[in-house]
Order: structure tokens, then sequence, then C-alpha cells
């Protein structure tokens, strides 16, 4: 705006200034003539004329010292021959604001000999100049809005286009759950929609892994749960029993096998899933010839994806706190399977050693800030406390694998309150049921000082609290082996044909670590009442029973397994017929695969354990069956029971009854089959052992955010002395 006023100006001015010497030369000669004359009436009616004719405001022709010699009329006050030789001739032409308006003056002497000395004003109009400069702008102003304008509405219906395009695409991209470049959108894929599409990946995967723990637990809900509820922490597990042992054969080559424990049946994939370290006894002979400087061993062993540190133990301690007092102290102590516990203080003395050696290690192996420390099982009551001595930062889930019992069975252990206090220093302390959690919580009542808050389940002692919750453990969903094992028809024809079972009997399966919690005699006197009472079954049904030997130095264990053979024995001479036997009993450790073969071939399963916490034997069976066939009869005494409702459940005391059910599994049609097996797999696959660890592990992020909140708020206090200390 301002370059084109001054243009305008100037060029409008320099117009007038060629007209003015036009001007000037038309009339300097008549001029010099008259000036003189002592006619000055008509010089000025010339000069009228003149002005008339050229558009001028006025003429005034000055004399020497700034006298005016005539003007025309009306000649602006403004202008005068005195201001014009006052300014100086420097200046041919000036813009004067005059109250009429702005006028150019513009001066030249007359050069004629007759009139030299003196000069001529002509001064014209210059406000038209303003009014053009005024028009000018309005143009100008009027111009650029309509552009504006224009331009605007042009770059909004491009960019809504260009939008609508996206918007398309993405629609298209979303709806087709596609969020790849394709050949149709590739000319769109600019980086904006780019980046739209990363964001609109991310948060299908996010939702996909919500609906995942929320409906179906996967290894990725929980990898899910560890890097964004946890922020991805240093997880070490720590348990008794390792999940993979080395023994030499025959041929002193380690061999690798995985021993048969529910415990490690249902953690193992999860810490494939999260990794970390596993911290556990190397009870193998051949584990230290394959372990590394470090006490460590990459597993699993075919496709490793985590670190077993084994952490090795005189057989003195080993005998002290395994044997001793955890199997035949806390093992039937919490398992009401009417067998005397024994407690003695050297056993006492080595738990203790031993829980502190683990501590240690676990503090070896921690080498990040606020470990998660996950304890498994009643091996290690006092590792919680342990654990503290040495990382205060830790956050301890510790998991009771066994039931709970209530406290006036609890109460017979002399250490109650030690094992209770040093359990109570884990931030979360899991079991398989309430029923249990509130057992535990009645013992605190009765044995430890601490305040219990029932509403939330929580024991505070000494500024410490600890979470009590029920976490009911499972399997991994879908079975590890279901793809490599053969159909269940297969299967039932090599197991059949392996253990010599006759093509019209029924097969029972009863597999389980040789345990006197597991009722397996019980499970025999069953089977003799059915064949007393029901001769026609006698050649109708056998029991194919598979016994891990465990614990066996143990003298509960050995008369267990002298009563078992004795009663195998005695049944199959009692009702063993033409070559059928009601039992096939073999005692021997079998692989994953192997069971998981059993599983298929049975037609029913027995798993009648006098106590159990969970049982995951039945668990396995159900999963096993994806003909969705087969019969479970199950101890309502195992966790188990309280979600598979669909078994067919049983007092394992009660002979007659387990007989009874026994019968009904022989005599079950198809569809009942069919129906229950369906509604057992469903809460198994939902239940799975992935939701048992995701809810924990969301519990103890939680937990640490408590804690963390916490501690925010103490620090006021801790910077107290600070003040005033120029700190
Ligand atoms: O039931 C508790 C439990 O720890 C199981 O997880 C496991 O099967 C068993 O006890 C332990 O057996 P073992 O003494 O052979 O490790």
């Amino acid at each position: 705006m301002p370059l084109i006023d001054r243009l305008l100006s100037e060029w409008l001015r320099g117009d007038m200034e060629l007209r003015a010497q036009s001007v000037r030369q038309e009339i300097e000669t008549p001029i010099a003539r008259q000036v003189d004359s002592d006619q000055p009436s008509d010089l000025v009616r010339y000069l009228e004329r003149i002005a008339a004719e050229e558009h001028l405001v006025a003429i005034l022709i000055c004399g020497v010292g700034g006298s005016t010699v005539a003007s025309t009329p009306f000649a602006p006050p403004d202008v005068s021959c005195g201001t014009r030789a006052a300014s100086g001739a420097a200046d041919p032409a000036r813009v004067i604001a005059t109250a009429r308006g702005s006028v150019q003056v513009s001066a030249f002497p007359l050069t004629d000999n007759t009139a030299a000395g003196r000069s001529v004003l002509l001064v014209h109009d210059a406000s038209f100049v303003d009014r053009r400069r005024a028009t000018a702008r309005d143009y100008i102003l009027t111009f650029v809005a309509v552009s504006a304008v224009v331009l605007s509405l042009l770059f909004v219906s491009g960019a809504w286009w260009a939008f609508r395009r996206w918007a398309r695409v993405l629609l298209n991209d979303i709806r087709g759950r596609h969020f790849r470049e394709d050949a149709r959108s590739a000319s769109l894929s600019l980086p904006i929609l780019a980046q739209l599409r990363e964001v609109l990946r991310e948060l299908e995967d996010r939702q996909r892994l919500e609906i995942e723990y929320q409906e179906n637990w996967t290894p990725s809900a929980l990898q899910h749960v560890v890097r964004e509820f946890l922020k991805s922490p240093e997880l070490l597990i720590v348990s008794n029993r390792e999940p993979y042992i080395h023994s030499f054969d025959a041929a002193h080559v380690p061999r690798v096998q995985i021993p048969a424990s529910g415990m490690v049946t249902a953690l193992e994939p999860v810490v494939r899933a999260c990794q970390g370290t596993w911290i556990a006894h190397g009870s193998g002979d051949a584990d230290r010839s394959v372990v590394d400087r470090r006490d460590g061993i990459s597993v699993p062993p075919h496709a490793p994806s985590y670190r077993l540190r084994r952490v090795w133990l005189t057989a003195e301690q080993e005998e002290g706190y395994y044997y001793g007092l955890a199997n035949e102290g806390l093992w039937p102590l919490c398992h009401l399977a009417y067998v005397r516990p024994e407690f003695r203080e050297s056993d006492w003395r080595q738990y203790v050693a031993v829980n502190e050696r683990f501590a240690a290690v676990v503090a070896e192996e921690a080498d990040s800030e606020s470990p998660v420390v996950l304890i498994q099982d009643y091996h290690f009551a006092l590792l919680p406390a342990f654990i503290r001595q040495h990382r205060r930062d830790a956050t301890i889930v510790h998991f009771w694998h066994i039931p709970w019992p209530n406290p006036e069975t609890f109460g017979v252990c002399p250490w109650k309150s030690d094992l209770i206090a040093g359990l109570l220093q884990a931030d979360i302390l899991g079991f398989h049921t309430r029923y249990h959690c509130q057992n535990f919580l009645d013992a605190v009542d009765r044995y430890v000082e601490g305040q219990i808050d029932h509403e939330h389940m929580t024991v505070t002692v000494r500024d410490h609290t600890c979470q009590i919750s029920a976490y009911p453990i499972s399997i991994e969903w879908p079975p590890r082996h279901e793809s490599s094992t053969a159909s269940a028809e297969v299967c039932r024809e090599a197991v059949r044909a392996r253990y010599d079972i006759p093509p019209g009997a029924t097969l029972g399966l009863g597999i389980e670590r040789w345990d006197f919690t597991k009722g397996i005699l019980e499970r025999f006197s069953a089977l003799q009442h059915l064949f007393d009472t029901r001769p026609q079954l006698r050649g109708r049904i056998t029991l194919l029973q598979v016994v891990a030997p465990s614990r066996s130095k143990l003298p509960a264990y050995r008369a267990l397994q002298e009563r078992t053979l004795a009663k195998v024995t005695e049944l199959n001479e009692q009702f063993g017929d033409r070559g059928w036997k009601p039992i096939v009993l073999v005692a021997e450790h079998q692989e994953p695969e192997q069971v998981f073969e059993l599983y298929r071939a049975a037609d029913f399963c027995l798993v009648n354990s006098l106590h159990d916490g969970m049982n995951l034997v039945a668990k396995e069976f159900v999963a096993a069956r994806d003909d969705e066939d087969g019969v479970l009869i199950l101890s309502t005494f195992t966790g188990a029971s309280r979600e598979l409702v669909e078994a067919l459940l049983v007092n394992p005391y009660d002979a007659i009854e387990t007989a009874a059910a026994i019968e009904a599994a022989v005599h079950m049609p198809r569809d009942e089959r069919r129906e229950r097996m369906c509604l057992m797999r469903r809460t198994v696959k939902h239940n799975n052992v992935f939701r048992w660890a995701g809810r924990m592990l969301v519990d103890a992020a939680q937990v640490r955010q408590r804690q963390r909140l916490a501690a925010r708020s103490r620090a006021p206090k801790a910077r107290t002395p600070l003040i005033g200390t120029g700190l």
C-alpha cells in the first residue's frame, strides 16, 4: 500500500509538473509583453483566461523581493510570492495544504529579457491526488480482500477434498483392519497418513491386548502387563523345584528331564513369556556339569528364552530344609490327609539357613532398581523377610501353592509366628482360594501382632502392608502339546496296545506324584467296592494308574509305595480274569508329551485327592480333550473343584460315592460327556495360567504405584531436618 501510494502521488505530481511546463511555454512571451504595460487589468484577465483553460487554481506573477506583480483573483491566501521567495527556488514544485485542500505550486523564472527578475507561480489543484490515492487504496484493499476470500475458498475446498480422500482411505483401512500401504492408496501415502496409520495400528494392538487380558489371556497379554503396567522390571522367580533337571544317563551323558510338578507346569509358560531369571535348587546329578561360570543355564533347552540360576545345597541342607521341615513338617501340616507332621529343631535351622541362602542369591542376581520377585511355595516362607534385608526396594509376590489350614491345625507348628511374619514381608501373598486366604488371616489374627483390614484383605505389620488375595492357578492355553500329539483316537489305540488293555474295557486314568495326599489307595478302595457290588462291570473297566516316584527317602512316602503295590496286587488277584486286570500300575516318571497322550486316550480321569491346593492334573485332562470327550471325576477337596463344577464331584473318603461316580462315568451318554467337557474346557481356557500370572502382576503394579505415592507424601517429613541448614 505505501509503495503504490507513493508511486501514484509521484506520477500525478509529475504529470502536473509537465502540464505546468507546457503552460509556462505558452504564457511566458505574452506575460513578458504585458507585465510592464500600463494596463495591468489586461494582464490579470489574460491570466484568468489561461487559469480557466488549464484548470489552474491561480497564477501569480512575482516581482523581485517577493512582491506580487499580478494575480488571478481568489488565489489561496496560503500561497503568495512572499512564501515562494522565502522557500527558495531549489524546489520548483511544492505541495501546500491550504484551507481549501492541497495545492501544488510550480514556480519558474521568466527568462524573457523584458521580464527578467520576475517569476510565475502556477497553482494546481492537488486535492484530486489525495482522492485518486484514496480510490486506488480502496481498489487495492478490495482486490486483496476478494483475492483472499477466493484463495481461502480454493484452499479450503482443496484441503477438504484431500482430507476426504485420506479419511476414505483410512476408514477403509479401519473397516478392513488393514493398515498397510496398498497399491490403491500408495499415492496418498503422505507422511501424515503413514503416521495416522501407525497410531491406529498401535491403538488396535492395545485394544486387542486389553480384550485379550479381560477375555482371553495370552502370553502377549501377559507381556503387555509386564511392559505397560510394571514398566518392564527385572523379574526374578524363586522356587525349590527347577523347571529342567539334568541327570546322567547310563552312559554318563547329561539328559534333561521336566519334573512332575504342578508348580513347574503352571509357571514355566509364564516365565517363558515374561523372561527373567528363575532361581531354583539344582537337584539333578548332572546339573553342575552344564551350567556357566555364574551357575546359570539358558532354558528351555531347545528354544532358550530365560536364565535358570541353580543354587547348590549340601546334603545336610537338603535333608533338613526340603525333606525335613518342608515335606515332613509343612506338607502334612497344610494338607488334611491325616499324616502326622514332624517338627525337628535341626530341620528348622536348615530351613532358615536355606531361606537366607536363597535371599543372598536373589540379591546377587538382582542388578536393577525395584526388581519384582515371584516366590513359590511353602519351601520359602521366610524368604520375603530375608530379601527385604537385602533389597527394601523389591516388590515381592509370594504364592503359596498348597492349602492353608485353619488356625487350630496350623497352631501345632512350633514356628508358626516366624513363618507368618516372614510371609507378611511380601507385598502380595497369594493362595488358590478365598477360603485359604481367610484361614491365613485367622492365623495372623491368632499368632502375630498386626493390623488386619478385612475389607481390603491386607495385614500391616510395622509399617509394611501385605495384600492377601486369591489367584486360582491354572495351565497354559492352548496346551503346549496339543498340535504335536496325535488325535484322541490314535492315542487311545496306542496306549491300549502299550499297556495291554482289552478293547471292551473302559479306560480310567489316575496320574500323579506318588503322594499320600492324592487319594491313590482310596481310589483303589472305590474300585474294589464297585467290582464287589457290580460284578457285571468286572472285565469292563481298567484303571491305568501312573505314579511318579516322589520324596521316596521319606518313610511316609515309602510306606505309601508299599501299600500301593500291595493293594494293586490284591485287587488284580481278586478280580483279574483271562488277561484282564482291573489296575495297570506304571510307577515311573513320564514326560509331559507322554502324559498328554494318556489324557487323550482315557475314557475317564480320576482325581480324588484327599486335599489339594488346586490340582492341575484335572485341568490338564480337560485341556487335552479337544475331542470334547472323556469324563472327569474330581474330589471336592481340590481347589479345581471350585471351577470345574461340571466334573463328577466326589468325597474321596467315601468309597461308595466314588464307586458310583466311576459307574456313572462308564455309562454316561456321549452328549452329556460332550456338554460337560465343553463347559469345563471353556472355564480352563478362560481361567488359564496367563490370567493367574497377569492378575498377580497387575496387582503388583498397583502396589508399586501406591508405594511410590506413599513415599512421595512421606518425603517432606524426611526432609524436615534439612530446613534451615541451607541445603
Ligand atoms: O503342590 C505344591 C507343589 O509345590 C507342586 O507345585 C509340586 O507339584 C509339588 O508340590 C512339589 O513337588 P516336589 O517336592 O517334587 O518339588
